[in-house]
């Protein structure tokens, strides 16, 4: 994984190519250097968003694609060079460190046989679809997670713009407040408000294990003293993270009215696994880390009902239908690339209305009855009437060209106007505590900035949940005062659940070697809480 400094340095110093977290963006050069001749036919059947090879010859950094936007009929190949000491890797499309890239060998990445899905006539007869190789399989059985078709076609087009049993676009007369919301282009205010009369909602999360590293932050932050105008304490929105954790500071997190969702048991730090889960890794990591948050942080009121993937790695269908069965409400790991407008939170029983975009591109197709409290990409620009325009970043600490608090203070005025002189819809600043600690301006400036913004009248800090509240009830601002949902839990008084918390020296057989403290106002558990054994009581679940 590339550091901030040299993702920095390679933002600055090349225009050709952007690296954006784990994913790479090409910019295409415009150079087409007589590499079109052929073009015709190395673009058939190919995808114009697919980088591949023309030689194995040279130091792996030069790949292109085909364009064919530009003029009608005619295919171009747009070339894109990696930056000096990266090369492109061919199967995750993007450019890493060269150490890391193994398929240097390789031209392009495996092609995989297509169902034949748009034809004039039908091929095959009602209900049934057309496989690659013309055999007819039943329409509901492409897309379910087992190939099906001889050829495994029906498995190899499943995105939420090629899904035959994908969710239907949105259909305003059919999706209704408060269950589900939703638009063409995802930009429509719910409840049909003038912008100017929808409260500026800012959601700040943190994304991580609660511990001795950032308790001290995330007091300083949320001290009680700042109130929103309808005079509750501000809130934020915390997507712990189980090893590391102290339960009891998420305890005390939850009875001073702050949100707690799951952002897993494991963390594993392998992005595939989450992309690519199936259904019991995506219940046994979120479903089992709310029973350990529930457990020893002694969350008893069924509050934790959002959850966020690692890495930001959705993982389709699979995370979601997992959600659905386990009374996940809301999930809040899908990006939307910066554009004119933000997008609003929508539901999914329709199709999501942007592009997937991010990593790996894993968005759920099918309907499921959950909110997406989508991320809407920060625009980074340090002059945004100036720069040109860069791709936005959706974790603050991504936006890797913000160096100092002054950029910081730039990028959060920037994108709070951006929000509230378009839709309105809610800004999100997404934290890890790190990233906030690392320089003391960026925590002043954040505090600055929240400061500022209290002192308006049409600004609310306020949880993921709160957010969804006003949706289902969209609330002009002068009627916020009274608004009930935004009343709970006004403001927090009272003690910490105890003093003096368990440090539980804990072992499981799941993590060999280990020994890790656990830290909970509750009874120690036998072992420490892990996949197989959650509860920490022993293995009764085997598999
Ligand atoms: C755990 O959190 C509690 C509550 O915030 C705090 O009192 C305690 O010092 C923390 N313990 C450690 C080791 O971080
Ligand atoms: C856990 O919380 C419940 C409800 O808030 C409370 O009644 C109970 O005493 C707490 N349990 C322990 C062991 O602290």
């Amino acid at each position: 994984m590339l550091s901030p400094r040299k993702l920095k340095y390679l933002l600055l110093g090349f225009t050709c190519l952007l690296l954006v977290a784990a994913s790479a963006r090409a910019q295409d050069d415009g150079e087409d250097g007589g590499l079109d001749a052929n073009a015709e036919e190395l673009c058939q059947d190919r995808p114009g968003d697919e980088y591949f090879r023309l030689s194995t010859d040279g130091d792996c950094r030069d790949v292109v694609r085909c364009d064919k936007a530009t003029e009608i009929g005619v295919v171009r190949l747009a070339s894109v060079k990696c930056p000096t000491g990266l090369a492109f890797d061919i199967e995750r499309q993007t450019c890493d460190w060269k150490t890391n890239v193994k398929n240097c060998e390789q031209l392009e990445r495996p092609r995989k046989v297509l169902p034949i899905l748009k034809t004039d006539e039908p091929i095959c007869p009602e209900g049934k679809l057309s496989c690659g190789n013309g055999e007819c399989v039943d329409k509901e059985l492409f897309c379910n997670g087992k190939p099906d078709c001889k050829d495994e076609s029906d498995e190899n087009a499943c995105t939420v713009e090629t899904d035959p049993n994908r969710a239907p676009d949105c259909d305003p007369t059919q999706c209704i407040l408060p269950d589900c919301h939703c638009s063409a282009d995802g930009t429509r205010i719910p409840g049909g408000l003038e912008p100017q009369q929808v409260p500026q909602m800012i959601t700040i999360t943190f994304n991580g294990a609660v511990n001795i590293d950032n308790i001290d932050l995330y007091d300083e932050i949320f001290n009680g003293h700042r109130v929103n105008p309808n005079g509750c304490q501000i809130r934020g929105t915390f997507f712990v993270s189980h090893k590391y954790t102290n339960y009891s500071a998420v305890q005390d997190l939850h009875r001073r009215g702050h949100e707690i969702s799951v952002f897993s048991l494991t963390h594993k730090d392998d992005p595939n696994y989450w992309s690519q889960g199936t259904y019991d890794d995506w219940l046994a990591e979120m479903a089992g880390a709310r029973l350990i948050i529930e457990r020893f942080a002694n969350i008893t009121d069924s509050s934790i009902i959002g959850v966020r993937a690692p890495y930001l790695r959705v993982g389709g269908n699979k995370q979601f239908e997992m959600m659905a069965d386990q009374f996940f409400n809301y999930d809040a790991s899908i990006t939307a690339s910066l554009g004119r407008v933000p997008i609003w939170p929508y539901t999914l029983y329709f199709r999501m209305p942007h592009k997937c975009n991010g990593n790996s591109g894993n968005c759920p197709s099918r309907s499921h009855p959950v909110w997406e409290i989508v991320m809407n990409e920060l625009d980074r620009r340090d002059d945004p009437t100036f720069d040109e325009s860069l791709p936005g970043c959706h974790m603050v600490d991504s936006c890797s060209n913000i160096q100092t608090g002054d950029q910081f203070a730039r990028l959060l005025r920037h994108n709070f106007y951006r929000h509230l002189n378009s839709n309105r819809a809610p800004l999100g600043l997404h934290f890890h505590a790190s990233w906030l600690k690392s320089k003391k301006e960026f925590k002043e400036e954040l505090i600055k900035f929240i400061e500022e913004m209290l002192g308006r009248t049409d600004t609310y800090f306020v949880t993921m949940v709160q957010v969804l509240k006003w949706m289902q009830e969209p609330t002009e601002i002068p009627s916020l005062r009274d608004f009930d949902a935004w009343k709970e839990k006004c403001d927090e008084k009272g003690q910490p659940f105890c003093s003096l918390p368990n440090a539980c020296p804990l072992t499981t057989r799941e993590l060999p070697g280990e020994t890790l403290r656990l830290f909970t106002c509750m009874e120690c558990p036998n072992n420490y809480p892990w996949l197989l054994d959650p509860t920490g009581d022993g293995f009764s679940v085997r598999k």
